[in-house]
């Protein structure tokens, strides 16, 4: 039996150095240690022994049954170190070609115009309202002041889904669904889009954006107005712009004011961008139509307040020097790269 072991231990080690995988290792295993393995089987016959040879032999069992159980294991970290050694070698990387050049992106000029205006009114304490595209004509014309004829209710003008529903023209019913749901002081921005029946050309899109700014409160006036303006004229066109004021008429306002910026690019000489004037109009403003707040409940008795209303792609175009407003529509990363 002795002997028997002997040659079993001698056997497992060559059968162990032999194999190059540790699927073959494994089946060495099974072979040599495994309950029905060979040492289980020499060992059967351990009742046929005299009673002092049975520990012996039953050391000597156990002794080469922990040393295959080493030369296994051994033999499965030379396959691991060389099965990874392998791996490394051919996932190596060549450190010195040359790279894969990853496009980033750029914030389009519209969206840096529109982070650029909600930093400033922000910092100036204005929240950012927001308001539906779809809108109804109560919001966009009625509740506004507008009058039943006003030429911009027209078809040609407005996109109408239904008699009551229309894309919104301008971001002005925002002021009264805030106007509706908060009690003064009201101080507000919104931007968004805005749909008007044009057909394209370098100044008109059937799709623009607008700023609008409402601002309620007790004692509100068109010198708050004003200043509120000049600090956003200066930090959007640089320090050294001014600002005047040119009476116009717009429904929801009274009085109304349209408001022009000295040329940011010559600063008011007269150049190719402000077409020899020295001024840009920038936009429409005023001191809320009583008829207005009384339609959203504020009393014009106790409250007053302004308001103003933007175009944000002519300002983005004016800014940028862009001269077809489509360029800012038409997705070509040649162009939005640019600014
Ligand atoms: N909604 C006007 C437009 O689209 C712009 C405007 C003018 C907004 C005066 C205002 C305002 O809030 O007070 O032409």
């Amino acid at each position: 039996m002795e002997s028997r072991l002997k040659a079993l231990e001698k056997e497992a080690r060559l059968e162990i150095k032999e194999a190059s995988s540790i699927e073959a290792l494994e089946k060495a295993r099974v072979h040599y240690l495994g309950k029905k393995g060979e040492l289980t089987k020499i060992l059967r016959g351990m009742g046929a022994l005299k009673a002092e040879e049975r520990p012996l032999i039953g050391k000597m069992a156990n002794t080469i049954r922990e040393n295959i159980g080493d030369e296994l294991d051994k033999a499965k970290k030379v396959i691991n170190d060389k099965e990874l050694e392998k791996k490394l070698q051919s996932e190596t990387i060549d450190v010195t070609m040359p790279g894969k050049e990853i496009k980033i992106g750029k914030r389009h000029p519209l969206t840096q115009a529109m982070d650029d205006l909600k930093d400033i009114f922000i910092s100036m304490g204005f929240e950012v309202a927001e308001g539906p595209e779809v809108e109804t004509v109560y919001y966009n014309f009625d509740a506004l002041n507008a009058p039943e004829d006003h030429p911009s209710r027209d078809m040609s003008d407005t996109f109408y889904i239904n008699e009551n529903i229309i894309l919104r023209t301008q971001t002005s019913p925002v002021q009264v669904r805030v106007m509706e749901k908060t009690k003064p002081p009201i101080r507000i921005v919104s931007l968004g889009r805005c749909f008007r029946n044009d057909t394209p050309d370098a100044t008109h899109s059937p799709m623009f954006h607008q700023i609008e700014g409402l601002v309620v409160d007790k004692g509100i006036t068109m010198g708050d107005l004003k200043g509120t303006l000049g600090v956003f004229a200066k930090h959007f066109f640089g320090p050294d712009t001014q600002i005047k004021f040119r009476p116009h008429n717009f429904p929801f306002t009274e009085p109304s004011a349209e408001v022009d910026a000295t040329c940011f690019k010559c600063g008011g000489k007269g150049c190719s961008v402000c077409k020899g004037s020295g001024w840009m109009e920038v936009l429409g403003s005023g001191m809320v139509h009583p008829n207005v707040l009384k339609n959203c409940g504020i009393d014009p008795e106790i409250y007053s307040g302004f308001a103003f209303g933007m175009g944000i792609d002519r300002l983005a175009m004016q800014k940028y020097e862009i001269d077809d407003i489509r360029l800012l529509f038409e997705n070509d990363m040649r162009f939005i790269e640019q600014f």
